[in-house]
């Protein structure tokens, strides 16, 4: 990796951040184009967040992402949204402007799509039945934001906590989403496009997410955000009865290319290379 005094700067701010794959992402991507620049973990507090993000200008970084427990503080902090950030409700990538404000845009459904399209097969179309929706937490939101735009027909949305789904689709007032209750969700199957888990069950040390798929067509995707391990359980549970699978690294991994391509200036390609380099050392 090239950095000298001109390099380009961006980073992470989390809390906890030793976890978090990005720095090894951007640094791969900084490394195969010869970039000079280097991106950074930044471990930030909760209540420093305000006092990091208004340093960013004065330290001369070019932005940052914001990952746990930061995202919605940044939203409430930024000086402009971009339009998905704005109906997310939530901010995952800062650019410093020219003038020294912060525009925040969030890039998590952008990542979802992009990699639901590079992994479904050809005939597949989201367009074809409608996209079920497990959960309904931040990410469920990109992804319903992501699906509305991608022209899923409906979206049905279920919450063990019906109340946060509600609140959801109320925020979101498109009338092709639709809650149904948490213990209806084998019927829900009926007739689906896409069954997508966004609730963190299957994630490595929590239980596997139950749910009896016999009502699912043959033909719908199946995709799991969660992606430690790789294949969770609903993905191996999908791929035994037939139905093709897309799994969850590759959000991550579009998510980051919006950013990377602002900061940088490249945008940047996915490839196999990159999900092993990014899967390995951590
Ligand atoms: N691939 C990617 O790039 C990517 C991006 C973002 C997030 N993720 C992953 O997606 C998952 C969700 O993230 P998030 O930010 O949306 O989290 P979150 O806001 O905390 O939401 C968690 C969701 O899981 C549900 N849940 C938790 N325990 C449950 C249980 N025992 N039974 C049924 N549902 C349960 C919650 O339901 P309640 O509302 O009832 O609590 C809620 O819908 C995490 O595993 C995260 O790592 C992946």
């Amino acid at each position: 990796m090239m950095v000298t005094g001109k390099a380009l700067l961006a980073g992470v701010m989390g809390w906890p951040i030793g976890h978090s794959r990005s720095p090894l992402l951007h640094g791969y991507w900084l490394n195969q184009y010869g970039i000079d620049g280097a991106y950074v973990p930044l471990a930030v507090p909760p209540d420093r967040i305000e006092q990091a993000l208004r340093a960013l200008p004065a330290l001369g970084f070019r932005g940052c992402n914001v990952t746990v427990p930061h995202k919605e503080a940044a939203f409430r902090l930024v000086d402009r949204l971009d339009d998905s950030a704005r109906r997310i409700g939530a901010v995952n990538t800062v650019l410093v402007l020219p003038d020294g404000s912060l525009e925040g845009r969030n890039t998590d459904g952008y990542g979802f799509w992009q990699n639901l399209q590079a992994g479904a097969s050809a005939g597949w179309d989201v367009g074809s039945g409608a996209a079920v929706v497990l959960g309904a937490g931040g990410a469920a939101r990109a992804v319903a934001v992501a699906l509305l735009d991608a022209g899923a027909p409906g979206i049905r949305l279920l919450n063990r906590t019906r109340a946060r789904a509600e609140e959801l689709t109320s925020d979101l007032a498109d009338p092709r989403l639709q809650v149904l209750d948490w213990e209806d969700r084998a019927e829900a199957l009926q007739g689906a496009a896409l069954l997508v888990n966004t609730t963190t069950q299957g994630m490595q040390g929590q239980p596997p997410l139950q749910i009896d798929l016999s009502s699912l067509p043959g033909t719908a995707l199946v995709t799991d955000i969660v992606y430690t391990p790789l294949i969770t359980p609903l993905l191996q549970a999908a791929t035994d009865r037939g139905n093709a699978i897309v799994d969850g690294l590759g959000m991550l991994l579009h998510q980051a290319r919006p950013g990377f391509h602002a900061w940088f200036g490249t945008d940047p390609q996915v490839t196999d290379a990159l999900r092993r380099h990014v899967l390995g050392p951590v």
